[in-house]
């Protein structure tokens, strides 16, 4: 569902995005992590072509990114990092204005609905000012908006921030059912460690605008060492460029012989 290769984003002499390339299977959940600044946000912003590659190449939903950014569009879904949703609307005209840029037929566009704001708990919201909602509701509302064609992919990027945990996960309960009812694929983007757990069946870390790593949890926890949590996978490899992480682990791996050494 995503092929990218050496895929780079410069902003003037600023280096965003440097030669990432990975690849997302078809009804897989990918989890992209990384400190501030990384590159996580780029890199979204260029597969859902919402900013032009400056180098490399890739594909989303077996559509080129350069030359086929209309038929990309069609086949995804995004749930932008600031809430989108507008305030002086309703839940019901908010999905409106969706399935008239997403081109849904006239007459699905009342049952696509319905079925949406069923789907996230809305329904007794519709016709009510989104201004009123919840941060919790707006990305339930936001979601449904980015589902309502239907996407093969979603593009999450920080979806759960500022959310309680109940709000959170619902929204999480909710992307497992888009999941299981029309094996969607995600890519999310998370600073919520477990969260990335539960939810993503291979995760990148970017550092500096490189991919650092890429495996699934369970690998990337067994690279940096025994009874190794998602925070240790962060601390030791998202901070660090690919030179440097060698030396955090030998640094771990000392400080660890030295602990079990010394008692
Ligand atoms: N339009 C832009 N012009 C100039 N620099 C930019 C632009 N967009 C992003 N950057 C820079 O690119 C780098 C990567 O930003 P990006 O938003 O992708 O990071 P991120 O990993 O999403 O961070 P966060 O966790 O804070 O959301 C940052 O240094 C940012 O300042
Ligand atoms: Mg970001």
């Amino acid at each position: 569902m995503v092929e990218v290769t050496d895929l780079t984003r410069r902003f003037g002499a600023f280096t965003a995005v440097d030669r990432v390339s990975f690849s997302v299977q078809r009804g897989e959940a990918f989890g992209l992590i990384g400190a501030n600044g990384a590159g996580k946000s780029t890199v979204i912003r260029m597969l859902t072509t919402l900013l032009p590659i400056t180098e490399g190449s890739g594909t989303v939903a077996g559509y080129d990114l350069v030359r086929q950014p209309e038929q990309v569009r069609r086949h995804i879904g995004y749930v932008p990092q600031l809430l989108s949703a507008d305030g002086a609307l309703t839940a019901w005209e908010n999905l409106l204005l969706s399935a008239r840029l997403y081109d849904i037929p006239r007459r699905q566009v009342r049952q696509r609905i319905e079925h949406a704001l069923k789907s996230m708990d809305l329904m007794p919201f519709a016709h009510q000012l989104v201004q009123g909602f919840s941060g919790g509701m707006i990305r339930r509302l936001e979601i449904a908006q980015s589902m309502l064609h239907r996407p093969a992919i979603l593009f999450m990027d920080e979806s759960t921030v500022g959310l309680d945990p109940v709000a959170r996960h619902a929204v999480l309960d909710h992307v497992g059912e888009l999941r299981r009812d029309f094996g969607t694929t995600v890519l999310v983007t998370s600073h919520y460690m477990e969260e990335i757990d539960v939810l993503c069946d291979h995760l990148g870390v970017l550092s500096h605008g490189k991919l650092v790593a890429v495996g699934t949890p369970v690998e990337l926890k067994a690279k940096v060492g025994p009874n190794a949590t998602l925070d240790d996978v962060f601390a030791v490899l998202a901070g660090t460029d690919e030179d440097n992480a060698t030396e955090t682990y030998r640094n771990v791996r000392l400080s660890r012989r030295a602990a079990s050494t010394h008692g």
